[in-house]
């Protein structure tokens, strides 16, 4: 480990002495979503289950609330429920990761735990390099770093990163988010027999090609993974026009479904489809574990999109991560429902039958900053809202077939919306933390994500009901 490397860690601890309790005095503070202990939290990275123990890993800045030369931040779970923070992962002290050890994955190899990161270099002039680097642990805790295995090839600029590993029929393969010379999206693939040496394959998806036409200037954070036999790949696009209900945020998250041909080459795929309705959402990544479940991760937040404006800064941290969500596919599309384990959480259950007429009922929610709200077996004529805390309300209009997750901007009074369409909602199952909504409808078929403000302490759920529902609640504040 260089000196640099060592200063650096010895620094972001000082940070978090010496800023932890304040950010831990935050009422904006969540109570089960992973956040950085101080500073900025934003990629979930190298998620995997190894040696029996669910790793993850995040793009952290410790010393500020901005971006800038990222480390990976390390907690471990064996439940989902209790995590366990671990040391720093890793620090941008070598020369080929000196403005930031950028978003990777992370693969076993015999027995170890490799990490393969994108080296994040600024040059004297602010030109930009990228490097794929390799970190190796042998116990899972501290990461030695082997540099880097592969570099740039010819006809893409240095906006080339966030690689995702996996192993199939003895060979490794490496899917990245890059940017063509011509200023593109795009998602390449590279190959490898020992995770040591990449070998550059060629672009398997991206703007202009396979059916898309304009289809954004960089794409980021791919993961390729089958998904009962079909391929998917997650991917986030930048520059994507607003179109309808879609493309609201300021980049994109979601996912084409086909099927990747190694020889020749080739991922043939249908449309791209957003993963998340919501307002927070973005660099999603999962794993596959020994259960045989893909779980995901994802920043419940997205770049430059008002980042400045979360009132957490003052309390020294920003951003938080998704819930873990296990996919599953259903017609043609990713259904993601919270994973079991956060069954386990519940704790004080209160169950309702809500008979509504043109009217409101409140729910007993006692905690709603650490509640899960399920209505389910929902029958209604005309449609229904559901009113969450006074921040954030969420509307089915039965005859535009329409949800909407509208909440109140992060900059002051005015309100902004998230929409999709669909035809009947028969269950809304609502996470609530202290400053976050995810919210899943017909069991995992949309779900809206949300930072939100609420003022503390205002525990309100409203149902209000358009015409007749009729609806069974169940509410559990959660551990
Ligand atoms: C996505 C991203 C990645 C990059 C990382 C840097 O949010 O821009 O492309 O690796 O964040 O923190």
């Amino acid at each position: 480990m260089s000196t640099l490397d060592q200063e650096l860690r010895l620094q972001a601890e000082e940070a978090k002495k010496k800023r932890g309790e304040t950010a831990a005095s935050d009422p904006y503070r969540q109570n089960y979503h992973i956040m950085p202990p101080v500073g900025l939290l934003n990629d979930p990275n190298g998620v995997i289950q190894w040696n029996g123990v669910y790793h993850l890993f995040f793009q952290w800045q410790p010393f500020h609330t901005g971006h800038g030369a990222k480390f990976w931040a390390h907690v471990t779970t064996k439940d989902f429920v209790d995590w366990k923070e671990e040391e720093i992962a890793l620090a941008p002290g070598e020369w080929y990761d000196k403005n930031g050890c950028y978003s990777g994955s992370a693969i076993e190899k015999d027995g170890r735990l490799c990490l393969i990161y994108t080296g994040n270099v600024r040059d004297e002039e602010g030109n930009r390099e990228t490097y794929q680097c390799l970190a190796v642990s042998e116990d899972g805790k501290v990461f030695e770093k082997k540099g880097v295995v592969a570099r740039l090839p010819a006809g893409y600029t240095a906006h080339f990163r966030d690689p995702k590993v996996w192993k199939k029929d003895g060979t490794y393969y490496m899917v990245l988010g890059a940017q063509t010379e011509k200023l593109t999206g795009s998602a390449v693939l590279f190959t490898s027999e020992n995770v040591t040496d990449w070998t550059f394959v060629g672009a398997i998806a991206g703007a202009d090609s396979g059916g898309l036409g304009s289809f954004g200037y960089m794409w980021e954070c791919p993961d390729l993974f089958s998904l009962d036999g079909t391929d998917v790949l997650l991917v986030c696009p930048q520059g994507l026009d607003a179109d309808g209900m879609k493309y609201h945020n300021s980049h994109q998250a979601g996912y084409f479904l086909g099927r990747l041909d190694i020889e020749p080459l080739e991922f043939k795929h249908g449309e791209f489809t957003e993963l998340d309705r919501g307002f927070d959402f973005y660099a999603a990544q999962t794993l596959e574990d020994d259960k045989g479940r893909r779980i995901l991760f994802a920043w419940m937040g997205v770049p430059d999109q008002e980042e400045d404006k979360h009132p957490t800064h003052a309390y020294h941290w920003v951003h938080c991560l998704t819930m873990p969500r296990q996919l599953s596919l259903s017609n043609g599309r990713i259904i993601q429902r919270p994973l079991p384990e956060m069954k386990s959480r519940r704790t004080d259950e209160q169950k309702r039958r809500l008979q509504l007429e043109c009217s409101s009922a409140a729910l007993p929610v006692k905690d709603a900053s650490r509640a899960e709200v399920l209505l389910d077996d929902i029958t209604y004529k005309s449609g229904f809202e559901i009113s969450i805390r006074g921040a954030a309300r969420f509307i089915f209009h039965q005859e535009k077939g329409l949800a909407v997750l509208e909440r109140t901007a992060f900059s002051g009074e005015e309100k902004e919306t998230r929409s999709c369409a669909i035809s009947e909602v028969h269950s809304v199952q609502l996470f609530l933390d202290a400053s976050s909504i995810e919210l899943f409808l017909n069991d995992g078929e949309e779900v809206f994500s949300a930072r939100y403000f609420p003022f503390p302490g205002n525990d309100e759920v409203t149902v209000t009901s358009t015409g007749s529902t009729e609806i069974n609640a169940s509410i559990w504040t959660l551990l």
